[in-house]
């Protein structure tokens, strides 16, 4: 098990490029496998989530090519996709599971999907419910993976209220509506991220939305496009904090997608009183980019709204961090969803701020945070194998004076594969040993 120490910093600075956009990279590979003709991707995530949804379809047949975050793929239509040999294994990748669930639901082969010991307790009643509603036959292990999709079956166009505010069953529930008899229509509580729809009308398959509402008719084709990929807010998080709490900083996280339904930590960290700049704003490609600069700020408690959760679902392990470097108390509610991400990320979170000496208090949906001063530490802090975790407690160290150790690290490479050289690029001191 690999981990972090991260060094005392206080002076970060220069400009950044963050990997692809994580959400976007796994659709790429799978709408361009299902589009007729030949998707090119650049900026493909080299992260071995999006890795894992690229050999699930190479494994399906799909002809796809790599060349470093160049991606060629030869589509084979929404009915081309062939029978693997083997149980696809989805690693750590939740998106990959839901999504692709929704697809194999429809499909004439039968498949198994698996993944590692994290993704096998993660809930995914959620997807199969809507899709056993359109005729699907799925078996699981108490709503849990493995999963066992029976082919050959018929599915009908539902319109599901979702009871989540999750894009991936929205996205699954859209994707099995392409294999539809007739309308699917999802209607969401609270916004989330709309890439789904955004890439399918960029392939040309006609995507209805009027305001939280969407709906698609089966029966259709996807026409190949090319994509290029945006650096991920998610990653870029990250230094949005690191770049407030610390010290003396000043800098720029280049071409990252602000994509309405993403920049709920933009908004937050707005709210605490960021000194945080948008520049150089641009649309590539159906998506917004802007250069983002960030520097020393003096941050404030706040009670975050509940309308931006769904908009920062991913940012909350690093905005605890800028929560705990803020003046007074930061209080989240609405957030049950953190307790079935990679990790329980409200009860992790909290355990690695106790060892740092900040006061919390964790609750069933959320947490408060007493913002004050980093001490030293007393002990390692465990990440629970989640990536983002890993992550967030190693920005601390741009503030914190004393070394700050990390256990379980690996699966930084999940989402983020050059994120120690990138961090060290502007000041940082992270080893991983
Ligand atoms: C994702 C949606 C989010 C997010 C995940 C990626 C996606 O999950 O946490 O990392 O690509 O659709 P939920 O929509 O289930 O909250």
């Amino acid at each position: 098990m690999s981990k972090f120490i991260a060094q005392p910093t206080n002076t970060l600075h220069g400009n950044l490029k963050v990997p692809g956009d994580k959400s976007i990279s796994h659709r790429c590979i799978m709408l361009g496998s299902l589009a007729n003709g030949i998707t090119e991707v650049s900026g493909f995530l080299q992260g071995e989530d999006a890795l894992a949804t690229l050999k699930a379809f190479q494994a399906m047949g799909v002809d796809i090519q790599r060349e470093g975050d160049k991606v060629t793929i030869h589509g084979v239509g929404l009915h081309g996709l062939k029978k693997p040999n083997t149980a696809l294994d989805l690693g750590n990748s939740g998106t990959s599971m839901r999504l692709m669930l929704g697809i194999l639901a429809a499909q004439k082969f039968s498949t198994e999907l698996k993944g590692d010991v994290s993704l096998s307790k993660r809930p995914m009643g959620r997807v199969i419910d809507p899709l056993m509603q359109m005729g699907a036959v799925i078996g699981s292990n108490q709503g849990k993976p493995p999963l066992k999709i029976k082919g050959g079956q018929s599915l009908k166009g539902i319109h599901y209220d979702l009871p989540v505010a999750s894009a991936q069953v929205k996205s699954c529930v859209l994707l099995a509506g392409l294999y539809a008899q007739g309308e699917t229509c999802v209607l969401e509580p609270e916004t989330t991220r709309d890439h789904t729809e955004r890439m399918l009308k960029g392939l040309g398959y006609p995507v209805n939305v009027v305001d939280n509402k969407m709906c698609l008719t089966g029966g259709g084709k996807l026409t190949a496009t090319q994509f290029q990929v945006p650096s991920d807010i998610s990653s870029a998080a990250f230094f949005m904090v690191a770049g407030c709490i610390a010290p003396q900083s000043d800098i720029v996280l280049k071409g990252v997608n602000i994509n309405p339904t993403r920049t709920g930590v933009i908004d937050i960290l707005k709210l605490m009183g960021a000194n945080l700049e948008l520049l150089n704003k641009r649309e590539i490609g159906g998506e917004l980019l802007a250069d983002i600069r960030v520097q020393s700020s003096n941050l404030k408690g706040i009670q975050i709204p509940s309308e931006l959760v769904p908009l920062a679902i991913d940012e909350f392990p690093v905005i605890f961090i800028a929560a705990a470097c803020a003046q007074g108390e930061t209080v989240l509610t609405d957030a049950q969803e953190l307790r079935v991400k990679e990790s329980d990320r409200i009860q992790v979170m909290a355990d690695g701020l106790n060892i740092l000496g900040i006061q919390n208090q964790v609750l069933e949906d959320g947490i408060k945070i007493q913002g004050g001063s980093f001490q030293k530490p007393t002990g390692v802090i465990q990440s629970h194998h989640d990536h983002r975790i890993s992550m967030s407690f190693a920005m601390a160290s741009a503030r914190c004076q004393y070394p700050i150790e990390i256990d379980g690290v690996d699966n930084v490479a999940t989402s983020f594969p050059n994120f120690v050289e990138l961090t060290n690029s502007i000041g940082m001191k992270i080893v991983q040993r």
